[in-house]
């Protein structure tokens, strides 16, 4: 009797550890709006009033911020991989072509990061501000708002190479697409985000084969149209791959975040063969017509799929750590 007392004892002890450990790993595998609301209330808006500051005194600092995290989440996984320097033995993504010397703002991360580290010391992980910002960048240049999910986790790992897994310009339809759903997301999310082109610029050699070498019969992109090409080719006179010029992503409202990309692309003045793409191939052309229709309807989508493409696959709970500095582990 004893012993069956005391292993029915054990029994109700070891399922109160077991109901406690699933209950600590369902909650911290959840990211929660408003998440530093007692741990750090002023976080979100000192990002946002870092950001503001940044953007009014240079708008290419939105686009940068929110290619950033697009880049961050797509590579391990919205876990500042991206924001992390090189060291001695380790060459960083933030050395990856992708990266280097385009991506931008990331002394706005540092400013957030340091004003934030000041008040709340070692609690906002550097994922959720970059997060957080390019929420911020969105709102600023677009209007658009969304609710930002937090308590992402700062990890230790960025290697450069792991970069090459980030889609290329070059991209069809099909590979865009393939990308996207690697990181779970449909079609029509990739095709939403794609509107991210709205604003911001790309380097010459991003885009300037189909200008000027395109294929054996034809030297421009005949998808592209003539005028915009003949354009183009002022500010990238050769396909040299040294050519640091840039054009703007978006030809109308090149500073304005909305959905004039995909009225745009209807022109067939998408700049990148990534863009034209989708309205030439038949698994994605009805959504830019459908976007370029419905601006407002595009604008709402667009917040669900960043806040979406935040999630992917994000370190909760205990995993990582809370970085002190975003370019260093601590
Ligand atoms: C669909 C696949 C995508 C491809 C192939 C792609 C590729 C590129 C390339 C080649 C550039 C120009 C970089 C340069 O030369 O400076 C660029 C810029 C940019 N991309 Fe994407 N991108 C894609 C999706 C996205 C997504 C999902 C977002 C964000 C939600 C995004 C946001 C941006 C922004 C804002 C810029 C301008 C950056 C700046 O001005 O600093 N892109 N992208
Ligand atoms: C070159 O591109 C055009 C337009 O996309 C296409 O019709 C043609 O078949 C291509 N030619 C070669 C040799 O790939």
């Amino acid at each position: 009797m004893a012993s069956m007392a005391s292993s029915s004892q054990l029994f109700s002890k070891l399922s109160c550890i077991i109901f406690f450990l699933s209950l600590s790993t369902s909650a911290s595998a959840t990211l929660k709006v408003g998440f530093y609301q007692s741990s750090c209330p002023e976080a979100e808006a000192i990002v946002k009033n870092a950001v503001d500051c940044a953007v009014s005194r240079n708008p290419g600092i939105a686009a940068g911020l929110i290619r950033m995290h697009f880049h961050d989440c797509f590579i391990r996984g919205c876990d500042g991989s991206v924001l992390l320097k090189s060291t001695p033995d380790n060459r960083a993504e933030r050395e990856h072509p992708a990266n280097f010397p385009s991506l931008r703002g990331f002394e706005v991360i540092d400013k957030a990061k340091a004003q934030i580290e000041a008040i709340c010391p070692e609690t906002v992980s550097c994922a959720d501000i970059l997060a957080f910002a390019a929420r911020d960048s969105s709102y600023k240049v677009g209007g658009i708002s969304y609710a930002v999910p937090a308590g992402r986790r700062d990890g230790r790992i960025s290697i450069k190479e792991e970069a090459n897994a980030l889609p290329l310009p070059s991209f069809n339809a099909d590979e865009l697409i393939n990308s996207f759903a690697q990181r779970g997301l449909s079609a029509a999310e990739m095709v939403t985000l794609s509107g991210a082109h709205s604003i911001g610029v790309a380097h010459c050699p991003t885009f300037s084969n189909r200008l000027h070498s395109f294929n054996a019969t034809h030297s421009q992109d005949p998808s592209m149209n003539p005028n915009y090409a003949a354009y183009l080719k002022t500010k990238c006179p050769s396909s040299s791959p040294s050519d640091q010029s840039t054009v703007a992503l978006e030809f109308s409202t090149p500073n304005r975040l909305d959905h004039r990309y995909y009225v745009e692309l209807k022109k067939h003045r998408g700049l990148l063969s990534s863009d034209q793409t989708l309205l030439s191939s038949s698994s994605t052309s009805r959504m830019v017509l459908e976007n370029a229709k419905y601006g407002s309807k595009w604008a709402v989508e667009f917040g669900m799929a960043m806040a979406k493409m935040g999630s992917i696959d994000v370190l909760t709970g205990w995993q990582g750590e809370i970085r002190r500095h975003c370019s260093f582990v601590n």
